[in-house]
């Protein structure tokens, strides 16, 4: 991903959260390789190379370290970070992103008929899968997600609701579906856990299963909207990381999408929060 030589100013970000990134490089402090590397509980380590990161020093991981925590197409960064905060994601979430309102936001935006196959696609602990199931009984839904405690917390929150969707557990990078299965895909939240390289991986996966004229509607960390969104964010990106944030920051999940294949892609809505700025995005499917 990108490194910079040095730290420079390049217009985007404040000169030290670059110097962050470029520290940062490619690295993945939180899949499984990561937690192996650290333990979940080992923050001290790391809050030290983040603040290393953050003051432009070189590299602080030794090397072996380094390559442990490069990503690797099997590992995922869990919800909140770290595995053990995962129970504590849903009133998160709720309080901090105006979950609500960008979630119904993203459903108000996919025309949905009855009998149509319909992805969550890092579907968490279940509320947007919940939501769209809730709207249109008539949908088939699907959820899935890398992480087994979430889909587990998810499990319960859906049977509690009598809400019938098929959970399962997968890489969105690696989709366990047919060809041209679905008709819409949705994903919350998701994009900025993976690296430059994973998420097309992931929007090629999603490619392949929409049938040709599908869309693919997103929710995430989009482009700051100004200097405080930007600043908010940095909680964000000290939990889940800079590698896998900055596309985000930058506004790039729109070329992604076009460089993965889809059409007629645009940014339909940005919402500040206290976090941050979501963005919500569509794109489509060619026909041809
Ligand atoms: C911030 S949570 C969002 C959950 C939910 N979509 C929402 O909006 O509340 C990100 C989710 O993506 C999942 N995830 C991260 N990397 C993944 C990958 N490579 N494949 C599938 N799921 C992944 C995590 O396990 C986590 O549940």
């Amino acid at each position: 991903m990108r490194r910079r030589g040095r730290c420079v100013w390049m217009g985007d970000d404040p000169p030290w959260l670059q110097c962050a990134e470029q520290s940062f490089g490619s690295g993945n402090l939180h899949g499984q390789d990561g937690a192996k590397a650290f333990g979940s509980g080992d923050r001290t380590q790391r809050d030290e190379s983040l603040r290393a990161g953050i003051a432009c020093s070189a590299p602080v991981f030794p090397k072996a370290m380094w390559k442990q925590m490069k990503p690797s197409s099997n590992s995922y960064i869990p919800a909140l970070g770290y595995r053990w905060l995962t129970r504590f994601y849903d009133p998160v979430v709720r309080v901090t992103t105006r979950e609500a309102t960008f979630k119904e936001r993203l459903l108000q935006q996919v025309s949905i008929q009855d009998g149509y196959r319909i992805l969550d696609l890092g579907c968490g602990t279940g509320t947007l899968a919940l939501l769209v199931k809730h709207a249109h009984r008539g949908a088939q839904v699907f959820g899935l997600d890398a992480d087994p405690e979430a889909l587990k917390l998810a499990k319960t929150k859906l049977k509690a609701g009598g809400i019938r969707v098929q959970l399962d557990q997968g890489l969105a990078s690696a989709l366990p579906y047919a060809g041209e299965s679905f008709d819409r895909a949705l994903s919350s939240l998701l994009f900025h856990h993976l690296s430059s390289e994973l998420k097309l991986e992931a929007m090629r996966e999603v490619l392949r299963v929409l049938r040709p004229g599908g869309e693919f509607h997103i929710a995430d960390w989009g482009k700051p909207t100004g200097l405080a969104m930007r600043l908010a964010f940095v909680a964000v990106q000290l939990l889940d990381g800079f590698a896998t944030t900055t596309d985000n920051v930058r506004g790039l999940l729109p070329d992604l999408l076009g460089l993965a294949g889809f059409e007629k892609v645009g940014t339909t809505n940005s919402y500040s929060t206290l976090l941050g700025t979501v963005s919500l995005y569509r794109a489509c499917k060619p026909y041809a």
